[in-house]
Parts: C-alpha cells; structure tokens; sequence
C-alpha cells in the first residue's frame, strides 16, 4: 500500500520503517528540513538499536523517502499521524501539533476522490479521535482511525514489527478493512473498537505499568527498613501468573517521554470530567519523591554529602537511548549538587545533552575516570559499560569502596567480596 507518515520522531520514523520493511511504500513527513535532508542520507536523529541499518536498506531498495511537505503524501492510502503532543504547563497533552497536521490533511485531501484512512498514532486524549474526525468531515471519503503505539525506547523497531497487539479504533467497515490489509504481513492479537476505547487503553496501559513501578519503589523503602530484599520478594510476586514478572522493578523510578507525560495527561482528563484517580496521583508522587528518598539514604550512609565526591554512572532515562527527558539522573545530580557533592559522571551516548543542563559535574568517557578518586559510585542508569565493571580495578580507583546501586544491577555478593560495601534500592 501507498503509505505517508506525518512527523518523524521516534513513533514516526519507527513506524515508516518498521511498514517499509513490511513491504509498503511508503513516505515520511517532517516540516522540519535539516532533518528531512539527514534522513535522505540515510542519517537517524535518534539512536535507536537497529534503526539506522534498517533506514539504510528501505531507502536503498526505494521503499522510503522522505519530503517535508505534506504534498508528498498525495498518493497515500493510509496516512499516519505521529507528531508530539507534548505536556502543557497543566500537565494536559498540548494538540497543537496534531491539529495543524489534521489541517494539512483537510486542504491536501479535501474532496480528492479516493477512500483512504487517517490513522492517528499519536497518544492524545479520549475524544480526541472524535473531533480530528469533526475537522476532516468534508473529505468524505477519508476515514479516522486510531492506532496506538505501544513501542519502547530502545527496543522500538522490533517493538514495531512485532507489536504485543494491534489496537485499532474506528466506526466504518472500510477503516478495519483498510488497517487489516495494512497490518496483513504483522502477527499480533487485535483489538477492534471505538476510537474513545483505542485511546484509553493507551493511557491505561501507560498508567498501569506506571503505577507497578512506584508500586514497588514504595515498598522498597519498606524493603530498606525491614532488611528484606526487594528483588526476591519482587521475583516471588512475578510468579503468580496473575501478576506476571514484567514492570516489577525496583530502581530510582520511571523516566521518559511517556510514563511522566502520559500519566499527567490522563489525570489532566480526569479533573475535566470531575474525576478524582487517587492512585495514580500517589503514583506520580512515590516517582518524583524517590531519587531524594535514595540521595538520603546515600547522605545517611556516607555521613554527609558536603564535598564528598560522588561518580554518576548512566545518565539516560534508561539504557540503549540517548533520551534524557525525565531521566533521573537529571533530578539525583540535581540533590547531590544542592547538598554540595563534588560531581562525575559517565553515560556511553546522553552525556553531551546533560552536560549543557550541568556543567559544574565533570563528564568522562570512561567508567574508571569516572571513578577515580570517588567516595562514591552510584548507578542510574544499567548500561551494559555500567554493569561490566573490573571490580579490582574499580576498587583500587575509588578513595572510598561505597557502591549504590540505583537499579540493583550490580553483583551484590561478588563487590562484597572485592571489600565494597553495596548498597541497592531496598536490599541492604
Ligand atoms: C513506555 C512503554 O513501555 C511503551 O509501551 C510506551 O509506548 C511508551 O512508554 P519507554 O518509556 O520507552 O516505553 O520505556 P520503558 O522500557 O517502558 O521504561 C520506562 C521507565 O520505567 C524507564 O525509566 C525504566 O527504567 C523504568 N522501569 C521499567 C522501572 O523502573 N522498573 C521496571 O520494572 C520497568
């Protein structure tokens, strides 16, 4: 199928691909013409496992290209729309984007003969379907969808071509018609329904794997107390097949551009309609409170953190990404600066972006000068390069053998071993 996708974040350009490699032909959008000309050479703005490789080959085999105007998206049977719908100052999603695409849609498709569908891939708010729906009316012959993505930074091209599920929402014969030929080459369990339920289950999914990480993160700091191990009793709960072990990790909380985002925004929804979602505010809560909750327990263990010299290892909001928004790195530096820690920190990919938000840490390219002459090694975030640590070596770099391991990654018993004295998040 003739295929166009509206914005090339990371939900577009993983998509156009991913149905590039699926066999359609398809073009990507961006107004934004640096990036436009850096992904006709085949360049990825992002870093993404797989991403750039496979840009490469669709482009080659002329499966892809790219314009950056909505003209080249003519010819297109299925059109996506995939712009960002960032958080506004009242946590609400911010449409603007989204409209302004919708608006391109109406004057390119307007009264040109030929069924087609409009897919919003966009998380927007419930109802949101409904009134793009409203804007398009006189293009007669295009029909609205919403098609949730459910991909994950670091994993999002596999993610994409072979998704967990395929949501599709819409009100017309032809629009399923449309999206199961789309998706005929994909395997994965649909889910057919109105747009307003395609739209929930996004956030409500988003909510919920929100909500078992702090769920875990609060009874870690229980965990702390009681000196019981968070990962066993975790490992214990994952079990059960009703809970299953997905999302039940412990750590310094969730970053990202979807979980802070999509959790606000859902809430956002909630107070218009006059609807209190009590858990999900102690969600957002138990997430904003926990690197100060961990810093604390770092202070109380080193006896004060005034010039104490602290190593950071992994900045990223998590690993295989370069993505820092919400990272928790950015708010524990933030607590050691303000308690008048001296700073380094390493990140294989996301250092240079934290670097411009923090200049006083020192930034390093290696994990051992990073820690060199620290009192203090903490993890934020488990790359690969901050797990497989020469522990020996660690130990004859550091002033002082005190190991935080942030996301509980680390070999407790063998650094225990070297001397160190381990301390995870809710396992002593
Ligand atoms: C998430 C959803 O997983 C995805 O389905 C949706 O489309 C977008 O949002 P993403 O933000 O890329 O994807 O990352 P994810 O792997 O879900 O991790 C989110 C955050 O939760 C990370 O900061 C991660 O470190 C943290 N996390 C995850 C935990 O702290 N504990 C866990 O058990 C799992």
């Amino acid at each position: 199928m003739n295929v166009a996708v509206i914005g090339t974040g990371y939900v577009g350009l993983t998509t156009a691909v991913s149905l590039a490699l699926h066999g359609h032909q398809v073009v990507g959008i961006d107004v934004d013409r640096e990036k436009v000309t850096r992904l006709q050479q085949k360049k990825s703005p992002i870093y993404e496992p797989g991403l750039e490789d496979a840009l490469g080959q669709v482009i080659d085999q002329g499966r892809l290209r790219f314009d950056h105007t909505v003209n080249g998206a003519a010819e297109a049977t299925v059109l996506f729309i995939c712009v960002g719908t960032p958080e506004a100052d009242d946590g609400s999603a911010d449409l603007r984007f989204l409209h302004a695409a919708a608006e391109d849609v109406r004057n390119l498709y307007g009264q040109k003969p030929g069924k087609r569908a409009v897919v919003i891939k966009s998380t927007v708010p419930v109802g949101t379907g409904d009134r793009i729906a409203e804007q398009l009316k006189a293009c007669t012959e295009v029909h609205l969808v919403s098609n949730p993505e459910f991909l994950r930074e670091g994993s999002a091209l596999s993610d994409s071509l072979h998704p967990s599920r395929i949501v599709v929402g819409a009100d017309s014969p032809e629009a399923f018609e449309m999206m199961d030929q789309l998706y005929a080459n994909v395997s994965g369990h649909w889910v057919k329904t109105t747009r307003a339920n395609a739209e929930l289950i996004k956030y409500a999914s988003n909510a919920f794997l929100a909500t078992r990480i702090s769920f875990m993160n609060e009874l870690a700091r229980l965990s702390a107390v009681l000196g019981t191990d968070i990962d066993v009793i975790s490992r214990g709960m994952g079990l059960d097949s009703r809970i299953g072990p997905e999302f039940l990790r412990a750590g310094l909380g969730y970053g990202g551009s979807c979980f802070p985002k999509d959790t606000a925004a859902l809430l956002q929804v909630a107070k218009e309609k006059g609807v209190d979602l009590n858990i999900l505010q102690q969600v957002r809560e138990v997430n904003r409170t926990q690197p100060a909750w961990y810093v604390q327990l770092i202070r109380d263990k080193l006896q004060g953190l005034r010039e104490k010299r602290i190593a950071i290892l992994g900045l990223s909001f998590k690993p295989e990404t370069d993505d820092i928004r919400e990272a928790r790195s950015l708010s524990v530096i933030g607590h050691f600066l303000q308690e008048g820690a001296f700073l380094s920190a390493f990140d294989p990919v996301a250092a240079d972006a934290v670097a411009r938000l923090y200049p006083q840490v020192r930034f390093e390219t290696d994990v051992y000068e990073t820690l060199r002459g620290a009192d203090a090694a903490v993890l934020v975030t488990e790359w690969k390069a901050c797990i497989q640590i020469d522990w020996s070596k660690a130990k004859a770099l550091m002033a002082r053998p005190m190991l935080f391991d942030g996301r509980n990654v680390w070999p407790a018993d063998l650094v225990r071993q070297h001397g160190f004295v381990y301390t995870g998040v809710g396992r002593s």
